[in-house]
C-alpha cells in the first residue's frame, strides 16, 4: 500500500487530496493545526489514516513532528505541502506579512528539508509543492504572498536540479493553482474559480503523471504565459 503526507489537510484543496488519496487505497497522513477537523477526516476516510495537529510555522517543532510521522507510517512515497496563507494586506500589516513568510517561507522550508533528507537516504520519493500562479510576478495588495509563492516555486526548481544532477530518482512536482473556491480565494473580480473536487483531480493527475510542473486548472496555464511576457507598463494597471 502507498504511503502520502498531506500538511494543510484541514480544508480547501489539501482536505479533498487526502479523500482523493484515500479513494486510490493511499494511507493517509494528515497535517493542519485544527484538530478537529483532522479527527473529523480520519474517521471519514476508508484507509488508515494518521493525523498530526502541528503549527508549520513553528520551524524545528515541524522538523521533528514530520520525521516522527513518517516513522510512525513506517515511511512515505509521497509528501504534499498543501499548508500556505496569505492576506490581502494594502496596508503592510507587519503581523500578516510576517504570518504569510513563517507559513509559506520558513514552514514550507522546513517541510521540504525534512521530505529530502529522507528521500535522499532511501532514494526515492516524490515531493510537491502547492505554490501559486501568483509566483509569477509581485502584487501591491499582497506582497508577501506573491513573494513567498516564488520563492516556493524556485525553491523547488533548485531541489529538482540537485536531484538530477545527483541522479537520485526523486521527483518533484510545483503545482500553480490560479483560484479555487476556498477560503484563500480572496479579493474582487474572481474568475475561473475551480471547485476543491476539479482542483484536486487535476492535482492527483498531474503528480501520477510526475509532472515537473502544473497549471490548475489546466486553462490558467495562458494566464501564467500572459503573466511571463507582460510589460511592467500593462502588469501594473491591473
Ligand atoms: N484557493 C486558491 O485560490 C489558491 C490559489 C493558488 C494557490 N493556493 C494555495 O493552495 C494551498 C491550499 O490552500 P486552499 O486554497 O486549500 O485554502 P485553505 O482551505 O485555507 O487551506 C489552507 C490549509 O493550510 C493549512 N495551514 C495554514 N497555515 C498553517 C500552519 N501555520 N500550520 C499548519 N497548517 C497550516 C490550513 O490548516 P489549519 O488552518 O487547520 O492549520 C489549511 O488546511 C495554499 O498554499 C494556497 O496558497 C490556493
Amino acid at each position: 500500500m502507498k504511503k502520502v503526507i498531506i500538511i494543510g489537510a484541514t480544508s480547501g484543496i489539501g482536505k479533498e487530496l487526502a479523500r482523493l488519496y484515500s479513494l486510490n487505497k493511499y494511507e493517509v497522513g494528515l497535517v493542519g493545526r485544527r484538530s478537529e477537523l483532522l479527527e473529523a477526516l480520519v474517521s471519514e476516510l476508508q484507509t488508515k489514516s494518521y493525523k498530526l495537529t502541528l503549527d508549520i510555522q513553528e520551524a524545528e517543532n515541524t522538523i521533528n513532528s514530520i520525521e516522527k510521522l513518517i516513522q510512525d507510517m513506517h515511511g512515505v512515497d509521497l509528501i504534499i505541502i498543501s499548508a500556505g496563507t496569505g492576506h490581502l494586506n494594502d496596508d503592510l500589516d507587519w503581523s500578516k506579512e510576517k504570518e504569510t513568510i513563517d507559513t509559506n517561507v520558513l514552514g514550507f522550508s522546513a517541510i521540504a528539508n525534512i521530505a529530502m533528507r529522507y528521500f535522499i537516504k532511501k532514494r526515492a520519493g516524490h515531493l510537491v509543492g502547492i505554490s501559486s500562479i501568483a509566483s509569477i510576478r509581485g502584487s501591491s495588495i499582497a506582497p508577501a504572498y506573491n513573494a513567498s509563492k516564488a520563492f516556493m516555486s524556485n525553491y523547488l526548481e533548485g531541489l529538482r536540479i540537485k536531484t538530477s544532477k545527483k541522479h537520485i530518482p526523486i521527483i518533484i512536482t510545483d503545482i500553480q493553482p490560479g483560484l479555487v473556491d476556498t477560503a484563500m480565494a480572496k479579493g474582487d473580480g474572481l474568475f475561473w474559480v475551480a471547485p476543491p473536487k476539479k482542483a484536486a483531480k487535476q492535482i492527483y493527475k498531474a503528480i501520477k503523471n510526475k509532472k515537473k510542473k502544473a497549471y490548475i486548472t489546466k486553462r490558467w496555464a495562458i494566464i501564467a504565459s500572459l503573466l511571463k511576457i507582460m510589460p511592467d507598463c500593462i502588469y501594473k494597471k491591473l
